[in-house]
């Protein structure tokens, strides 16, 4: 059996070193759902191309705001029925681990569940349209404000966005990479306002959702010169 640790989240790209510490001892390899290299479609198709007959995939969630464990079963079964070269046996643990200790992966893999290629695709109709959202927030995931605290930024910020009861129609919250003034890590803009703050940490955070993003004024203590 070949065995793949996914990372689920932006978090869990960060903390890649501790996923491939457990994959190595135990002889599996480790892939990612988004924003990391290899993306789990390209350790899917290494591992069938080497001769893999049979492929189970674990979840991890070891941060915040991961994806829902569906998505891991989406793009598992979009790889399945794409797959052109021969298929393995293909299945996925039925819960995220929420940690890599031998007794969380082991009780993960006693519960799995097979890819048949039938699971739901990778479109919606609910996903056609650009969404309605007046701001844009950019949430730098950098090396240097993942390292000062980038992964506690986006956390506060999108639980105080819901807390506020704002969505994609009025935020749209992205990671990206370097925003360049690492200085001031870690740093959030906004646009099309042309805000900029730097020094953002989680109380910050929730200060930009009250006072920028519903009261619509800029919070000068963390507001970076333009
Ligand atoms: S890493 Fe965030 S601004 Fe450079």
């Amino acid at each position: 059996m070949n065995l793949v640790l996914v990372g689920m989240s932006v978090s869990d790209v960060d903390r890649r070193g501790h996923l491939v510490a457990a994959a190595r001892d135990r002889g599996a390899t480790v892939a990612f759902l988004q924003m990391g290299d290899p993306s789990l479609s390209i350790e899917l198709t290494r591992l069938a191309d080497a001769g893999a007959d049979v492929i189970t995939l674990v979840g991890v969630n070891l941060g915040s705001l991961a994806p829902a464990h569906s998505w891991l079963r989406r793009i598992a079964g979009h790889w399945f029925r794409d797959r052109a070269g021969a298929r393995p046996t293909l299945d996925v643990a039925t819960r995220l681990v929420t940690s890599l200790s031998s007794a969380d992966l082991d009780a993960a893999l006693r519960d799995r569940k097979p890819i048949s290629g039938t699971e739901p695709g990778l479109t919606s109709a609910a996903w056609e349209d650009v969404t309605g959202h007046r701001r844009q927030v950019l949430v730098c995931r950098g090396p240097r404000c993942t390292a000062l605290g980038g992964d506690e930024t986006m956390r506060a910020l999108v639980l105080g966005m819901v807390a506020a009861r704002l969505d994609d129609n009025d935020v749209l919250v992205t990671h990206t990479g370097c925003q360049f003034p690492c200085n001031q890590a870690p740093v959030v803009s906004v646009q099309p306002d042309d805000v900029w703050y730097g020094n953002v940490d989680p109380a910050a955070a929730r200060a930009i959702v009250t006072g920028h993003l519903v009261g619509g004024s800029p919070i000068e203590s963390h507001r970076l010169p333009r």
